[in-house]
């Protein structure tokens, strides 16, 4: 199903019932919805459809931005440029802080106007400012995630093709991947089972059936390579139990 075809259907066909809206809103690898990857050109197909029509294109880079998928935004790779950008999680290196970036001919707030108890944590800006100048001076980072991603996909691929059936899809971009467990259960399973041989990690999806691997950026090769034996054993386990 062509789905910006579809879109562009019932935006412009003035008895479709649906008005034009203000604004899209998109995360362009759905992190919690399990790691359901847009494809680039459906992004630029998207901005394309949104510039035509006057809708302002939000990105929500919460989750895939700050180099889960490589590239600093996620939404680099596809070439488009949204409107207005999310960032919260990693930009605060651990502490608590968001951004709202807004193209400045959009930009409705005088200077301090958006104000209030918890804007502006000054630690969280200066580990922002410190992360931002350590890992963002050069591509260094973005190559490092591109080439462990390979070893990512590469290791669940293989624990897919041992269990074909069972499971039934591997996707992801860059240190975002997810691992589609078809029977009703069994990701929460092997999430508890892993948790028991040390590794926190969470499921996702509307039926919660993808285990979904989201390392630090900064993992090195070796305990990138324990965390796939620990999903891979958990599995087992959690198919003979
Ligand atoms: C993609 C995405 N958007 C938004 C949010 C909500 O972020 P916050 O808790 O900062 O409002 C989350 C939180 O998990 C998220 O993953």
């Amino acid at each position: 199903v062509d789905t910006i075809a579809y879109l562009r259907r019932f935006l412009t066909d003035s008895s479709s019932g649906v008005d034009v809206p203000a604004a899209i809103l998109l995360e362009t690898v759905q992190a919690e919805g399990g790691v359901n990857v847009a494809r680039a050109d459906w992004l630029r197909q998207l901005a394309a459809l949104c510039h035509e029509l006057g809708i302002v294109l939000i990105v929500d880079d919460i989750q895939v931005g700050n180099g889960r998928t490589g590239c600093f935004f996620s939404f680099e790779e596809a070439g488009i440029v949204p409107d207005l950008v999310v960032l919260s999680k990693a930009i605060g290196g651990g502490l608590p802080m968001s951004l709202l970036l807004i193209k400045p001919e959009l930009d409705q707030w005088d200077p301090a106007e958006h104000n209030g108890t918890f804007r502006g944590n000054n630690l969280a800006f200066v580990a922002a400012t410190t992360i931002l100048q350590t890992y963002w001076q050069d591509d260094t980072l973005c190559h490092e995630v591109k080439a462990k991603e390979q070893v990512l996909a590469g290791g669940l691929g293989r624990i897919a093709a041992e269990w074909e059936g069972v499971a039934t899809a591997v996707r992801g971009r860059g240190f975002i991947y997810g691992l589609e467990l078809a029977p009703a259960g069994l990701a929460k399973k092997v999430s508890q089972h892993a948790f028991r041989e040390g590794l926190i990690i969470e499921t996702a999806g509307s039926r919660n059936q993808v285990v979904k691997c989201l390392p630090p950026l900064t993992l090195d090769s070796a305990t990138l390579q324990q965390g796939l034996e620990i999903i891979q054993h958990s599995l087992r386990t959690a198919l003979n139990s």
